[in-house]
């Protein structure tokens, strides 16, 4: 069956999936038997654009990039009419995080599940908050509701967890959640400031629309809620995560740091600890030899500790527009095999 995609939101990762599908095509047809049109796009900036044989993205690609208004295919079809009545088959949710409410993109994700669409989302929003409600409304309505580039970009996490990791218990997830406070303390490390540091990362699209939710641990701590959640069954709220950021760590603590043969990580963590699950984000100082003091710049890595592998370790991009963009991939690929 050849699916009908629909993106909300054309910013970095809509961008970035675009290219990728745009790039892929007849090597995802070859291969995997996979045969999609990108029939809808919704983005408040460009605004919507429909055409339920395909749209022009080369075109809609090159006027985002100048942050030009699209022209062609457009409809006066808002977003929510957009989400339950086009031909979509399969909705991508892109639009910015909010880790308070959900945002917008909680009505996206309910309109298009109550509608029997499918949901590929990148949103961390809908992921670390509601997670439990989305999955149940998904399964009424006989649809996929995949959230691989919540966690890590398109680095395999949440898949690792429940495809190759299946039947081990998994007692423990710690590591590296967050690309851009990883990005900051590798370059501050060699001498640059906090402020000049931050803005390369925004630069290169890293950090959050609101780069608060990076620094400041908040990014991380939905990140280990998802897992949390996900992977063991753990039923907390966002706000049960003790969290703490960078916005504390100044060069002088990191050539204390050094001095001691170590150096500062952001370190999120869940951990079945009897009937508990316990999580965490917190810096820490880790011992240079340690296996996460090597990852550096915007690459997250994370620990699975299990009962039948020990701990089994990942590694990869944490954030940018390919890397997320490869997440929608995968989940895209998914449904398809599905
Ligand atoms: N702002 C996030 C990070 C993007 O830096 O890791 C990916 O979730």
């Amino acid at each position: 069956m050849k699916q009908k995609i629909g993106l909300i939101g054309f910013g970095t990762v809509g961008r970035g999936i675009s290219e990728i599908l745009l790039d892929k095509k007849e090597y995802l047809k070859e291969k995997y038997g996979f045969e999609f049109d990108i029939v809808a796009v919704a983005d408040f900036a460009y605004g919507n654009v429909y055409n339920p044989d395909g749209l022009d993205i080369p075109l809609m690609l090159e006027q985002a990039g100048k942050k030009e208004k699209f022209t062609k295919d457009l409809t006066n079809l808002n977003t929510i009419q957009l989400i339950k009545d086009s031909n979509v088959t399969v909705w991508c949710e892109l639009t910015f995080t909010d880790l308070n409410t959900g945002g917008p993109a909680v009505d996206h994700v309910k309109a298009a599940l109550s509608s029997g669409k499918h949901v590929v989302t990148s949103n961390k929003g809908p992921a670390a908050l509601l997670y439990p409600e989305m999955k149940a409304l998904a399964d009424e309505n006989g649809v996929k509701f995949l959230i691989e580039g919540t966690v890590c970009a398109g680095t395999p996490v949440i898949n690792l967890a429940d495809g190759p990791l299946a039947g081990c218990t998994i007692s423990k997830i710690a590591g590296i959640l967050n690309g851009t406070t990883n990005y900051m303390l590798s370059e501050m490390e060699k001498g640059m400031s906090y402020d000049e540091v931050l803005k390369i990362a925004q630069d290169l699209g890293y950090a959050e629309a609101d780069p608060t939710g990076d620094v400041e641990g908040y990014d991380a701590r939905g990140k280990v809620t998802i897992l949390a959640n996900i992977v063991m069954d753990a039923g907390i709220k966002i706000t049960d995560v003790p969290c703490q950021g960078i916005t504390n760590i100044t060069p002088d603590d990191i050539d204390f740091a050094k001095k001691q043969g170590k150096r500062w990580k952001l370190i999120g963590s869940v951990e079945k600890k009897g009937d508990k699950v316990i999580a965490s984000v917190a810096p820490e100082m880790v011992d240079i030899s340690h296996p996460l003091a090597g990852v550096m710049g915007a690459t997250n890595a994370l620990t699975f500790t299990t009962d039948l592998l020990g701990d089994v370790t990942i590694v990869g991009p944490g954030a940018g527009k390919i890397e997320t963009g490869f997440s929608i991939l995968t989940d895209l690929l998914a449904i398809h095999r599905s």
